[in-house]
């Protein structure tokens, strides 16, 4: 199991150093979150806020890109220092998109929103390097957790176990200590938690609970 703290958030005022703080309070990968004012109500970073950060730390970056035309944004973000991209299934003909991402050497993820089936995604498994169910509506931090992601992430889960897939499933939104347990059990590989780390006073014992509860 990986947790990937999401810095949205974060305290925006020193973020370099609240990227330092989970780095060493045991966060396996940075989650940041793209957002264009379109495809969700609320802006966020771009391209240079990656890049800058890249000097801060070894982890792998995730950005997971709530945006209209994701394919513009691909390169940019893979330039400042990406390493893992998620692009949704409601704005991109993933066929295309996938590769794109793949060839600039970083892995591909697939995002779906909590009104997306989950069936949806089962064309493109073979071609992604790891799936992201949303478990609240994508745009901002800080909501609860949808209850009904539960069942998504298992039928995920035995459908992938039924084919003898092995994809990283990464669930994102209203994750917390108090939840993350029957988020894992469902079938959850990437735990992103954005509040539910960076809103509590600890994050190393944060951290620690989450990877405790394996
Ligand atoms: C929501 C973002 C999430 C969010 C998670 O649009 O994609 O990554 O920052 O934050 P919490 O864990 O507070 O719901
Ligand atoms: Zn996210």
């Amino acid at each position: 199991m990986m947790i990937a703290p999401s810095i949205l958030a974060a305290d925006f005022s020193k973020l370099g150093e609240e990227v330092r703080a989970v780095e060493s309070a045991g966060a396996d990968v940075i989650h940041i979150d793209v957002m264009d004012g379109h495809f969700v109500p609320n802006l966020t970073m771009g391209p240079s806020v990656v890049a800058s950060l890249r000097k801060r730390t070894r982890l792998p970056f995730d950005c997971h890109l709530m945006v209209n035309h994701p394919e513009k944004f691909i390169e940019p973000f893979a330039k400042a220092g990406a390493n893992w991209i998620s692009v949704h299934q409601e704005v991109c003909d993933l066929r295309t998109v996938l590769p794109m991402i793949q060839r600039l050497k970083c892995k591909a993820g697939i995002v779906i929103n909590p009104s997306t089936p989950v069936e949806v995604l089962y064309p493109y498994l073979v071609q992604a390097d790891y799936v992201l169910i949303m478990s609240v509506h994508p745009g901002f931090a800080g909501q609860k957790f949808i209850e009904e992601s539960i069942q998504k992430i298992k039928k995920l889960k035995k459908y992938l176990d039924e084919l003898n897939q092995s994809i990283p499933i990464q669930v994102d939104g209203g994750i917390q200590k108090n939840n993350v347990k029957v988020v894992v059990e469902a079938g959850a590989d990437i735990i992103v938690s954005g509040s539910g780390i960076f809103g509590t006073p600890d994050y190393k014992e944060t951290i620690g609970f989450m990877k405790s509860v394996l």
